[in-house]
């Protein structure tokens, strides 16, 4: 493994804009690291698309990121972290944190009757990350999954407590319902942004899991446990890079972060591809 300082910052990369939810966590649990954040807003979205596919732009991620000089690699895309995490852990002599052990483990943590949800992309849910994950701690768990596409265009839309987001909430919803978990892993990085609707829906029985909030604390961990945080005073910077600004760009990013970046750029594709 290669030798990092704690002054480099903490690399984050998603499919889009949505890992801003992380990055939001990131910067509540450690105030002053700074982040590179790459979104790859050209190509997103990374939930339909196929496993060769995510792993092939995970990688190109992982290296723009690589290349910055960062000291981890936080996979926010839930996505990318069902299908590309031993990949990348495998690939890069860096380390690297997604979002399903963290997320699965707080769920476990939480979980009285061992009776878990799990709601994400197609990719995700088609792959069973988080199942795998949660029956790999503990056999005894039962898990309930459901792919909710449907919301990842409703909270950039920012439609979060619009009558027709609680009707399709219902509509997904409710076979979790009816498998009386109470515990509901939100494993897709928009998600965070319904967790109201979602919240009522399931009821005040159902506690939510946000994987972004377990695996900044599982970074912070890491970090502290290698002499890696930074021990500046001062707030850190989040700079932003993108494969294309996007339509409500800076709209969606206000939402999901909660303000304005302190610095965004965009990058070529043709960029990012070469090898
Ligand atoms: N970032 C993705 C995830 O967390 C959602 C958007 C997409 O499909 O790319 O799974």
């Amino acid at each position: 493994m290669q030798f990092f300082n704690r002054e480099n910052p903490i690399g984050v990369f998603d499919s889009g804009i949505g890992g801003l939810t992380v990055v939001k966590r990131l910067n509540q649990c450690m105030p002053n690291e700074n982040i590179i954040y790459f979104g790859d807003t050209a190509r997103v979205p990374y939930g339909n698309k196929s496993n060769s596919t995510v792993i092939e732009y995970a990688d190109e991620d992982a290296r723009f990121l690589l290349k910055k000089n960062v000291k981890i690699i936080v996979v926010a895309c839930n996505t990318a972290s069902s299908v590309a995490i031993n990949y990348l852990q495998e690939n890069f002599d860096i380390p690297i944190i997604g979002m399903i052990e963290p997320g699965a483990k707080k769920a476990l943590e939480i979980s009285k009757s061992k009776r878990i949800g799990v709601i994400g992309t197609y990719a995700t849910i088609n792959n069973h990350a988080y199942s795998k994950k949660l029956l790999e701690i503990d056999k005894e768990v039962k898990v309930f999954e459901k792919a909710c596409p449907l919301f990842v265009p409703l909270a950039e839309e920012g439609l979060i407590k619009h009558p027709a987001t609680k009707l399709i909430a219902e509509e997904y919803l409710n076979e979790l319902k009816q498998a009386e978990i109470d515990t509901l892993i939100l494993g897709c990085t928009h998600y965070p942004i319904l967790a109201e609707t979602i919240g009522e829906i399931m009821g005040e029985r159902v506690q939510l899991v946000d994987s972004g909030q377990a695996a900044s604390q599982d970074v912070e961990k890491y970090l502290e446990g290698r002499g890696l945080r930074n021990i500046s005073n001062s707030i850190g910077q989040n700079k932003f890079y993108v494969s294309d600004i996007q339509t409500k760009f800076e709209e969606i990013v206000k939402l999901f972060l909660g303000k304005e970046l302190d610095y965004f750029a965009k990058i070529e594709l043709e960029e990012l591809t070469k090898k």
